[in-house]
């Protein structure tokens, strides 16, 4: 056996193909079209895989991504395409690269991971769901109707305008011009209709969306991605709808985007629903991604969060705060812990205050996960 370990040049055109035999069901570059931003020489080194017999038998490819959370960059990456050949599955190839790939992030100082996918391999080492999100469905006769709204479908002209709109949504993945390109044009591969909103002839917002492949019922299509005025938003989609002959759009809002969700909340006639968002995510160091997060969570805790101290142990992590201390030691617990879980935010009244480190804990998390949106790292 050979690996695991990182792809070498000459072996891209390789994965690309076995990446995409095992997911389109033929060989050929599809994959590599449709994900630019992973599959690229520039990102050699996080592919990772493992070679018998001289053939590339399993893989699993990641993306260092820089978020921004509360204002705050956290180094991060995003996980996805693991695959094995049929012939080999089960005899835990994936679990093996998963493995030293999480070693990896973890020692070049990345914080957490989030992986696009939620089956037992991925809890198994540690993943959790975790996060929430408000899946709202607005109906096509549901939206109210705009002035002074012109859409146009996105081009690779529009970019910098693209780029200067994501920028001001929080949280989300840092992105330079480059990369917006590179994400622009992937999603138009995967078939995304990506839409700039103008409103008075200026890019107000844009939305990108995918529309459902079958025929048949209700065609109502799945947002991926959105940024800019919630307003010029709202307002361009009962056009949005009718030119795409769709009966509906679904948005998954995130949590920060109050005024977004109370906007659709008044239009929809069904409410939104709070849910975990797809994937699985893994903390890989909190005292690392605490520390990272400070500025924040000074503010959010009115500065009684300098007192609390946060160690790595051998089971864990522990925190105290004053004479009192807390192991967490269950990697699906603290991804609650940080990123929140639907089910607690309706219980987010029945918060503890008997002890101060359970309030403080309180008052500084969670913090948001970051939405994937074009920068999903699929499968
Ligand atoms: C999913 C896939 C990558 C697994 O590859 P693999 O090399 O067979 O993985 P492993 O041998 O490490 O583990 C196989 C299974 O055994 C389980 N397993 C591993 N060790 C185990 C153990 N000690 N006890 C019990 N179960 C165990 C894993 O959790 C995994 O479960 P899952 O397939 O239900 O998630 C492979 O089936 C594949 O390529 N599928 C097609 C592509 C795909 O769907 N990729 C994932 C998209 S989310």
């Amino acid at each position: 056996m050979d690996g695991p370990r990182s792809l070498l040049s000459a072996e891209f055109d390789d994965l690309v193909s076995t990446v995409n035999e095992i997911f389109r069901g033929r060989p050929g570059d599809q994959i590599a079209e449709e994900f630019p931003h992973v599959y690229t020489l520039t990102n050699l080194s996080n592919l990772k895989i493992i070679k018998k017999d001289g053939r590339i038998i399993s893989h699993a490819g990641f993306l260092p991504r820089l978020a921004s959370i509360l204002g705050c960059a956290v180094p991060s990456a995003s996980v996805g395409f693991v695959c094995t050949r049929k012939e080999e599955r089960g005899k835990g190839y994936a679990s093996l690269l998963l493995r030293d790939c999480m070693r990896e992030m973890e020692r070049r100082g990345l914080d957490f991971l989030y992986i696009s996918g939620s089956r037992d391999l991925y809890l198994r080492l540690g993943a959790a769901r975790a996060g929430i999100t408000h899946r709202c469905t607005l109906g096509r006769l549901e939206a109210p109707k705009g002035r002074e709204i012109l859409v146009e479908e996105a081009l690779e002209r529009d970019a910098q305008d693209l780029t200067r709109l994501h920028s001001q949504e929080s949280p989300r993945y840092f992105r330079n011009l480059t990369m917006t390109k590179t994400l622009l044009k992937g999603a138009q591969i995967r078939g995304c209709r990506t839409l700039v909103v103008r409103r008075n002839g200026h890019p107000s917002s844009y939305l990108s969306f995918a529309i459902p492949r079958s025929p048949k019922g209700s065609k109502v299509a799945m947002v991926q991605e959105y940024a800019g005025s919630r307003e010029a938003l709202l307002e361009s989609l009962s056009s949005v709808m009718k030119a795409f002959d769709l009966d509906g759009m679904t948005f998954d809002v995130q949590p920060h985007d109050r005024e977004f969700l109370n906007v659709l909340k008044k239009h929809c006639s069904i409410p939104p629903t709070s849910r975990l968002p797809e994937g699985t995510v893994r903390v890989l160091n909190l005292p690392r991604l605490i520390g990272r997060l400070t500025p924040a969570l000074e503010e959010k805790s009115n500065g009684l969060f300098r007192k609390l101290k946060t160690e790595p142990e051998a089971r864990g992590f522990r925190l105290s705060l004053g004479g009192e201390s807390r192991l967490f030691s269950d990697p699906m617990g603290i991804a609650d812990l940080v990123f929140g879980h639907p089910s607690k935010e309706a219980n987010a009244t029945a918060k503890e205050t008997r002890l101060k480190l359970g309030t403080l804990l309180d008052h500084i998390f969670p913090v948001p996960l970051v939405w994937s949106g074009w920068d999903c790292v699929l499968y």
